[in-house]
């Protein structure tokens, strides 16, 4: 018998579907209803006014009937959980760091970081900012300073590791501060604002000569380590043979510690955790830990969702989990791709993103061309995404006004193991339709702007209503949204 193994083959999910939750189309006018209550902010909607919820892929995957039935073994002791000491050794079997300190989810983790490395005036670089990480540095009395190289910045680029740090901006900060005001280098796996890029383990290695040299900590952002796995495996040369696994244990074993929030790649709902090698490290944060989380041995979590999460390592370092993870997010970027909606490239692993500048170029930036375009998504199909532009980048702290990023992005952020191919097409056609109305997407005002992490909860308002053609599922509508 011979076998041709080159013949095409589908990916499909190494799962089967066991429970379902149903989910329920609304009307048109219940999106527009629904829209302007939510003052144009997508988090401000309900859920259960949404249809396909590509918000986030954060506390949002299904959970395996493995990770189900962890949960019955819950230890809800208040010290010494069975649970804690189950985490503590799959992280160091995976991950490879030994000491471990659960937090509720990766800010709690950010915070304690923050608060025993940075001293009022110190400088922190990392390859681009993420939201939550910059305003624990900013609050510890720190500034966060970009590193992150060029390519990141835009959007039709096709460098494979735009996730990348550029040493000679790196070499540059250092002179012009000094190694002793940098407490650590911030590097996070899969860049979330850069539209999910991987770094590569080649610029990694020459970040950790670059720390050694200068004596300054290498702390990794390991939320998407996993997925950035399997992007080295897919792109850099040398590591396709070795499993996720093996390329997720040398990334680790380059940095002095992470902070993790659990809920993207470990598949559960809720949980994090901060990682050190360096026992006076860890001693420190365990001090903090009970301030701020909890006991050094649950830190904010159930016994259960230690357990939860500890399964969850197992099974999200698999290869063929990784492939259809990163296939499912691949399938919808090309859909969009060959039908013309400009997107940021390549794919990255949790989501597609949107290029609204491109998408919407009558609007100015200040006019918050995302987020409107968040907003006319929604009202056309009930499809939720998230802005990640000029209102997620913030205010200067020093001269108050708005952060112009040269990323002006709609996320279509993809929960694991949760929606099908048959979503992925109908998220696609919604996307399509909005294209073909983009000229009656109109710009928006704030109308309520809260001073940290304003992008949660701001309310706006359109400056002229949105004019949308073939509006739900019966394409056949015309909508003029607006406020009265
Ligand atoms: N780091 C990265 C790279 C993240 O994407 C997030 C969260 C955090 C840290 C903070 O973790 O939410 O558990 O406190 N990202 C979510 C998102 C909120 O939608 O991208 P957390």
């Amino acid at each position: 018998m011979t076998v041709n193994s080159k013949r095409k083959r589908s990916w499909a999910e190494p799962f089967k579907i066991k429970m379902v939750e149903p989910i329920k189309m609304t009307t048109a006018e219940e999106r527009v209803e629904a829209m302007e209550t939510a003052r144009y902010n997508t988090f401000l909607l309900k859920s259960a006014e949404v249809y396909i919820d590509l918000l986030t892929d954060s506390g949002t995957s299904a959970m395996s009937d493995y990770q189900w039935a962890g949960l019955m073994l819950g230890d809800e002791a208040y010290a010494g959980s069975e649970n804690f000491f189950r985490l503590e050794s799959a992280v160091e079997k995976f991950y490879g760091y030994p000491y471990t300190i659960p937090t509720h989810q990766g800010r709690g983790a950010e915070n304690i970081l923050s608060k025993i490395l940075i001293k009022p005036g110190d400088v922190v670089p990392g390859n681009m900012y993420f939201t939550t990480t910059r305003i624990h540095q900013e609050l510890a009395g720190g500034a966060f300073e970009d590193v992150i190289i060029e390519e990141a910045h835009k959007p039709d680029n096709l460098h494979p590791f735009k996730g990348n740090i550029d040493l000679d901006k790196l070499a540059d900060l250092v002179d012009r501060h000094g190694a002793e005001r940098i407490p650590y280098i911030s590097v996070e796996a899969c860049v979330n604002m850069a539209g999910g890029q991987p770094f590569s383990l080649a610029n990694l290695k020459e970040v950790r000569a670059f720390c050694d040299k200068h004596g300054i900590l290498l702390i990794l952002d390991a939320t998407r380590a996993m997925e950035n796995a399997w992007f080295i495996k897919e792109r850099e040369p040398g590591y396709d043979d070795k499993s996720c696994a093996e390329i997720l244990k040398e990334i680790c074993d380059l940095t002095d510690g992470c902070t993790m929030s659990g809920k993207k790649d470990l598949l559960v709902n809720i949980g994090g955790f901060l990682c050190f090698r360096d026992i006076e490290y860890y001693r420190r944060a365990c001090e903090l830990v009970v301030v701020y989380e909890g006991l050094h041995t649950y830190g904010g979590l159930a016994g259960r969702d230690m357990e939860a999460m500890a399964r969850g390592i197992e099974e999200a370092v698999e290869d063929e989990h990784l492939k259809a993870r990163v296939g499912q997010v691949s399938y919808l970027g090309q859909k969009l791709k060959h039908s013309g909606i400009p997107i940021v490239e390549p794919l990255g692993g949790h989501a597609v993103y949107l290029d609204a500048r491109k998408f919407l170029p009558h609007l100015k930036q200040d006019e918050f061309p995302a987020q409107a375009l968040a907003a006319a998504l929604y009202i056309d199909s009930g499809v939720r995404s998230m802005e990640r532009g000029i209102v997620s980048a913030g205010r200067d702290k020093k001269t108050g006004s708005h952060r112009y990023p040269k990323l002006e992005l709609v996320r279509l952020t993809i929960p694991r193991r949760v929606y099908t191919q048959a979503h992925m097409d109908v998220v696609a056609e919604s996307v399509e339709s909005c294209y073909e109305n983009r000229e009656g997407i109109k710009g928006l005002r704030m109308t309520y702007e809260p001073d940290n992490l304003r992008f949660f909860q701001a309310h706006f308002e359109p400056s002229a209503p949105f004019v949308l053609e073939g509006v739900g599922l019966d394409r056949s509508k015309r909508y003029s949204a607006s406020r009265k």
